[in-house]
């Protein structure tokens, strides 16, 4: 296996920047890119330089960083009023993944529970806990794996919808970390990628994932899902998740419910894998769930090229809902869900 460049890392100490990988350049190009102020995360995350629920929230960690350090702070509340700031200005960036939201009160509860450091000893502890997210993340990836890899079938094929890889993530992925793992079990699995439009994230990332793990993969249009199950090429369908609500209702790139429905039509089971940093169960349910709206143009010049007339309406929801009774099992770095309910939620994650 070919090494695989990390999605996201802290390059130095204090001062110090976000390395990442440029999504929005692959597959035809491998660029990565420091961002060395607050200003250039937020537009890294807005526009899906780093994309996936895992990996907007070690970015927002290490971001929050970013806008912190270099400041001349005269006392503790002038460093926690920036802390609010520039917290307060990350959160604007992406509505759905909660992940996001965790790790900036992550950050925010630390800096409360230490009232008497002085600035600099602050940021040091901060920097210190983005770390420690960075880290979780990718032993929660692995974790995810080792529960979710014999959900799969020893042989056959597995669709999966965008990238919930280690390009979403800080480590091996979600979704694609089962997967992963699944094989490296000694399972026969050849994936099918949505392309996932309109941005193509499976297309273009989750295909690249595949190819740099030598997994055989086959991309298929959004459209040829259902063809694909009749024909019984999968045995499976796994996702990640944005945001799952308290009885597992789940947020995903738009067209996950879509491909939930026609599993449930031809009885092939739809596993859910996402990290507890997911879970957002204050929410009793999916409908509470913020779905992010973008662009027309992302529909209308996907890509660098005109497919809409002028003056045509356009409807952009980046996510939709699946809800739990359609999800056999979600699988997280603490064990597997199943069946999906309010109850066993809150059983796996209180
Ligand atoms: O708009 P994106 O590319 O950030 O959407 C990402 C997804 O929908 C992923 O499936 C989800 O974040 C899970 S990532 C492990």
């Amino acid at each position: 296996m070919t090494s695989i460049p990390r999605t996201l890392s802290w390059q130095g100490e204090l001062p110090g920047r976000l390395r990442m990988i440029d999504q929005t350049k692959l597959p035809a190009e491998f660029l990565e890119i420091d961002c060395e102020t607050v200003e250039s995360v937020w537009e890294a995350i807005r526009s899906l330089r780093v994309r996936g629920a895992p990996a907007i929230g070690v970015a927002a960690g290490y971001g929050t960083i970013v806008g912190l350090q270099g400041g001349a702070y005269a006392n503790r509340s002038a460093f926690d009023a920036r802390l609010t700031d520039v917290t307060d200005y990350l959160a604007t960036s992406r509505p759905t993944a909660v992940n996001l939201f965790w790790a900036l009160d992550r950050l925010k509860h630390v800096a409360a529970a230490h009232p008497d450091l002085a600035p600099s000893a602050m940021l040091a502890r901060l920097l210190d806990e983005a770390r420690a997210i960075d880290a979780e993340d990718r032993e929660m990836c692995a974790a995810m794996g080792r529960h979710g890899a014999s959900l799969l079938p020893q042989a056959g094929g597995v669709l999966t919808h965008c990238n919930a890889g280690g390009l979403a993530t800080a480590g091996d992925g979600t979704a694609l970390s089962v997967i992963f793992a699944a094989v490296a079990a000694g399972h026969d699995l050849h994936v099918f990628a949505d392309e996932t439009r309109p941005l193509l994230q499976g297309a273009r990332l989750t295909a690249w994932e595949c190819r740099q793990r030598n997994i055989p993969v086959t991309v298929i249009c959004d459209s040829m899902a259902a063809l694909l199950m009749r024909d019984r090429k999968v045995q499976a369908v796994i996702t990640g998740a944005d945001r799952i609500a308290a009885n597992g209702d789940a947020a995903n790139k738009v067209g996950t419910y879509s491909v939930a429905m026609l599993a449930q039509a031809h009885g092939v089971p739809f596993y859910v894998a996402a990290p507890s940093s997911t879970f957002d169960l204050p929410l009793a349910s999916g409908a509470d769930i913020p779905i992010e709206e973008r662009d027309a143009t992302e529909i209308t010049h996907g890509f660098g090229r005109q497919t809409v007339p002028d003056g045509v309406n356009v409807w952009n929801p980046a996510f939709d809902v699946t809800p739990a009774h359609l999800i056999k099992a979600i699988v997280t770095e603490r064990g597997v869900i199943s069946p999906v309910s309010t109850e066993s939620v809150a059983a796996m994650l209180s």
